[in-house]
């Protein structure tokens, strides 16, 4: 198993490629099953999550042609997917399959839309909480869709096909969004929903569809509504730039100090966690290509933080936060809304020497002088990230086992990292 070394203490330098995100290219690639022309995406990130959604797809009976960087092509641009569902072989997606990532269990909802039936296990992903479904099922279930669910797997069945509906989530959801969303493109009628997930994410797969024919208001708000349409054309799309890269590096360039242009992305995306950055005393530009970030010399601010759906903090950054933070002049509070075990990162942040204390949801961070290097453990995939963070800043060497974590959902992130002057490397071990 792959561990990262890191001896921390340099400053970083110099310029990072922003990858496209992942949490629009699978949703995007799930999109794909909604017709039976070619969807080409471009800019696809080369991640653990993405080729398996592959392997999910292909198993569905989806082609997949990927063509390679063209030479000469920006750094950040990733690779281009070329997707047919002529013929879907297989409407199930099995337990083996979706139990290790989550987002696999949005082939429900285009599933049952186009081909009047599916059966998907209930998914799996990071362990950072009870992550349930019911919203997925309540919104396909507006949409005239008959739900069971049978040894571990969601049977859905909409034999003449799903008809528009009106769907008010209770509350926010990305996931839920994506699927009912998906599945709305190809129902009969306007489908409404409110309460919908505002993230730029969401806006990405609403835009691709709206290119494969869908007529789609409302997109970037939280009221979405969607004329389907009884057959869906291909369409050539580019994913956006991966916003939690961006912060990821954001907050990298912070911690060690430096001066790096983030390239190829852009400030709107994450706005609330760079306003955020800059009042922590780093220095946020905007540059024709992308997002400077600098700190030089002056010390960390601490900074009180909720995670929020978008526009507000993401919880996919707290853990990147929290490491920033175990280095201010202060104390801050950080406190996680969204998932209610996603503070496994606490433990190991402190075998580095962070001062850190739990109290249910929020966490209580103590700034002190100086961390330490140390073997720790990558437990979800932002947390395994915080770590990266905190070994850049610790005195020392640091080492994180497991980090398989880290390659679900970032792109070459030791290359970036040392390409600026940051002593990584990837230790394999067969
Ligand atoms: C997506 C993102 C993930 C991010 C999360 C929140 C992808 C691939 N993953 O995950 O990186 O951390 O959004 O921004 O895009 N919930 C329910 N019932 C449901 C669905 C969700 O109660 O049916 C709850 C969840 O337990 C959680 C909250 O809603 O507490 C938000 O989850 P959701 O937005 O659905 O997250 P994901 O789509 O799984």
């Amino acid at each position: 198993m792959d561990r990262i070394k890191i001896i921390g203490g340099e400053r970083l330098n110099g310029s990072i490629p922003i990858s496209g995100a992942k949490n629009a290219a699978l949703p995007l690639m799930i999109a794909s099953l909604l017709t039976d022309d070619r969807l080409t995406l471009k800019n696809v990130p080369n991640l653990a999550d993405v080729n398996l959604l592959a392997r999910i797809l292909r198993n569905h009976g989806v082609d997949l042609a990927v063509d390679g960087k063209r030479s000469g092509g920006a750094a950040h641009l990733g690779e281009t997917f070329h997707l047919t569902a002529r013929d879907i072989s297989d409407t199930t997606a099995p337990y083996e399959l979706v139990s290790r990532m989550r987002a696999s269990f949005w082939v429900l909802g285009p599933l049952v839309a186009r081909m009047g039936q599916a059966k998907v296990s209930l998914p799996g992903g990071c362990a950072i909480g009870t992550r349930p479904v019911d919203l997925h099922l309540s919104g396909l279930r507006a949409l005239g869709a008959e739900i069971d669910i049978d040894a571990g797997y969601v049977i859905a069945r909409a034999p003449k096909g799903l008809v528009g509906g009106h769907v008010l989530f209770p509350m926010v959801s990305v996931g839920a969004t994506h699927n009912v969303l998906l599945a709305a493109a190809l129902a009969k009628g306007e489908t409404l929903i409110e309460n919908a997930a505002r993230e730029p994410e969401v806006g990405d797969v609403a835009s691709c569809l709206v290119k494969m024919g869908v007529q789609i208001e409302g997109i970037g708000t939280s009221t979405l509504r969607i004329q389907g349409k009884p057959r869906l054309e291909g369409a050539v799309h580019t994913v956006l730039p991966d916003r939690i890269e961006t912060g990821t590096f954001a907050f990298a360039v912070a911690a060690t100090g430096g001066d790096v242009v983030l390239e190829g992305t852009r400030r709107e995306l994450l706005r609330n966690a760079l306003d955020t950055l800059q009042n922590t005393g780093a220095v946020v530009t905007d540059t024709e290509t992308g997002v400077r970030i600098a700190r030089n010399g002056n010390g960390l601010e601490p900074v009180d933080v909720e995670t929020q759906p978008f526009p507000g903090f993401p919880t996919d950054l707290q853990a990147q936060l929290m490491a920033l933070m175990t280095r201010a002049h202060g104390t801050s509070v950080i406190r996680e809304t969204i998932f209610e075990n996603r503070f496994m990162h606490v433990q190991e942040l402190a075998r580095l020497g962070a001062d850190i204390k739990l109290h249910g949801d929020t966490a209580t961070i103590k700034g002190v002088k100086s961390l330490r290097g140390a073997p720790v453990m990558a437990t979800d995939l932002r947390a395994s990230v915080s770590l990266v963070i905190a070994g850049l800043m610790a005195e020392g060497e640091t080492t994180i086992n497991r980090v398989y974590h880290l390659d679900r959902g970032f792109e070459r992130l030791e290359e970036k990292l040392s390409r600026c002057g940051a002593k990584i490397e990837r230790i394999s071990t067969g």
